[in-house]
């Protein structure tokens, strides 16, 4: 079984925050969970990350879905490898990739590709490397008429060397039992008296194995960041390629101001994202959707059809031809069937909206299942909480809920049946029926021309 390393044991400490560097986010995910998440997609499920500063936090944020190993002391790539071992030898017949955690766009091809190449050629190591324009501050890889046949880091590098545009990701495959043999014989020898990973290549060929460098197509797999401005790069250059990736598919974007699209998001052709909106985890949008401006969306799946206007959307599902905003907030559990409609300043929570239904202004329905055509007037509230428990309201197809009503839970308003308007429904109501619960008008004739004669006394 092949094996993964991800080497998240930096501080970033130019990033002026108190964490380790791979748990910074990119388009709100960590930049660990971003080589995870490439790692998972290439079918590789055998990780082991290792950790160091502050790897409490790692442990917590895996939450024990992956092994982890502590790298104590900072002594170089090759040192962080070596707390590994015990997990490699579990495991020694196959591969292991070699990551850096801080290093978010390594992608799933990239990873599969280089794997077929190490494998077909029978190498040892094959380092994935890219052609940049400006390599300071990366390995560079040197190579004769045979191929690679050393990394050379910059602080070690000739300025010959240092022209050289070709330079390592930090990226690697390794057959693992080379790796473990190779690890044993890497020395401190180099300017910065550290362990590094990069002089397993040399060491392996001298021991007559095959080593060769794997030129991603994809520039940004060496793209990492050191402070906070490299951050917001690399969130620039990821939203950059995923709005570039959906315009492909046939979303329309008439700007890209304020955009955030996640990851793992997906649109349907001929939908429109408009200005300010904001796209998370695993959101499904269908086709010919108009979504924005300024909407959150958040783990929750749109339909076809269907637009969002002003609209907050965590983890619920809205079907085709609905129509959301402005300004409505839809909290999660909810699901909004085909054809409903929910105006302007309406919070809907843990709640199913039938179809056809509207709630048009100024509602909020919490806890409650409503059927289908059914009818909210202004200012409804479901009243679901006791101040100790919380209750559903059933409110059944096609009936009518008048202005200012109060459906105070567990309540049922049966199919077809009214409340009249400013009513506090305490009781269930048959279908059919209209239900009028408030105080029966009083009339006081001259009242205030009575109150005028007091005051004028006065
Ligand atoms: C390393 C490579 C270099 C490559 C570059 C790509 C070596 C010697 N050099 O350089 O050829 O171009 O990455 O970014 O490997 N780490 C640990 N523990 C350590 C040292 C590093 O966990 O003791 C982790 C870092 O957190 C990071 C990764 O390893 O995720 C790479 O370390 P970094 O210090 O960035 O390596 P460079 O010297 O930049
Ligand atoms: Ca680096």
């Amino acid at each position: 079984m092949d094996n993964v390393i991800i080497l998240a044991g930096g501080q970033g400490k130019r990033m002026k925050a108190d964490m380790p560097k791979p748990m910074f986010k990119v388009l709100g995910e960590t930049m660990l969970e971003w080589v995870i998440g490439a790692c998972e997609k290439s079918g590789l499920s055998n990780i082991c990350v290792v950790k160091g500063y502050k790897g409490e936090m790692i442990d917590e944020y895996l939450g024990g879905r992956y092994e982890t190993v502590l790298q104590a002391e900072r002594l170089g790539t090759a040192h962080a490898v070596m707390q590994a071992i015990p997990f490699m030898e579990k495991n020694s017949d196959g591969n292991t990739l070699v990551l850096c955690g801080d290093a978010p766009f390594i992608d799933s091809q990239t990873i599969n590709n280089s794997l077929a190449m190490h494998k077909e050629n029978g190498n040892s190591v094959t380092v994935i490397t890219s052609e940049v324009e400006n390599p300071f501050g990366y390995g560079r890889i040197i190579r004769s008429e045979n191929g690679i046949t050393s990394i050379v880091e910059e602080k070690d590098a000739t300025d010959e060397q240092k022209k050289i545009r070709e330079i390592n990701s930090g990226a690697y495959w390794f057959k693992t039992s080379d790796l473990l043999e190779a690890l044993s014989l890497v020395t401190t020898n180099n300017s910065q008296g550290e362990y590094y990973l990069t002089d397993t290549i040399y060491i392996l060929l001298g021991k007559g194995k095959k080593a060769d460098a794997f030129i991603s197509e994809n520039p940004d797999v060496v793209l990492g960041a050191n402070d906070r401005k490299g951050l917001l790069m690399l969130n620039k250059t990821a939203r950059e390629n995923i709005i570039g990736k959906h315009l492909e598919n046939g979303v329309e974007f008439t700007c890209t101001d304020g955009i955030t699209i996640g990851r793992d998001v997906e649109i349907g052709e001929g939908t429109q994202i408009l200005s300010g909106t904001v796209l998370t985890g695993k959101t499904v949008i269908g086709k010919n959707c108009v979504i924005g401006p300024d909407c959150i969306i958040e783990n929750s799946t749109v339909g076809d059809n269907t637009k969002l206007n002003y609209v907050q959307c965590y983890d619920s599902q809205i079907d085709d031809s609905v129509k959301i905003g402005p300004f409505v907030q839809i909290r999660p559990g909810s699901h909004i069937m085909t054809g409903a409609k929910i105006g302007d300043f309406v919070e809907i929570k843990n709640s199913v909206i039938g179809e056809g239904t509207a709630v048009a202004h100024l509602t909020y329905v919490g806890d409650s299942d409503v059927g289908a055509y059914v009818n909210f007037g202004c200012g409804v509230v479901t009243v679901n909480y006791d101040g100790e428990k919380k209750s559903r309201c059933t409110i059944e197809d096609n009936s009518f809920i008048g202005c200012n009503t109060n459906l105070v839970a567990p309540v049922t308003v049966g199919k077809g049946a009214y409340t009249a308007a400013g009513s506090t429904i305490t009781r269930d109501v048959p279908p059919d029926a209209l239900a009028i619960e408030r105080a029966k008008l009083e009339m006081r004739e001259g009242y205030a021309i009575k109150k005028l004669k007091n005051r004028k006394k006065k």
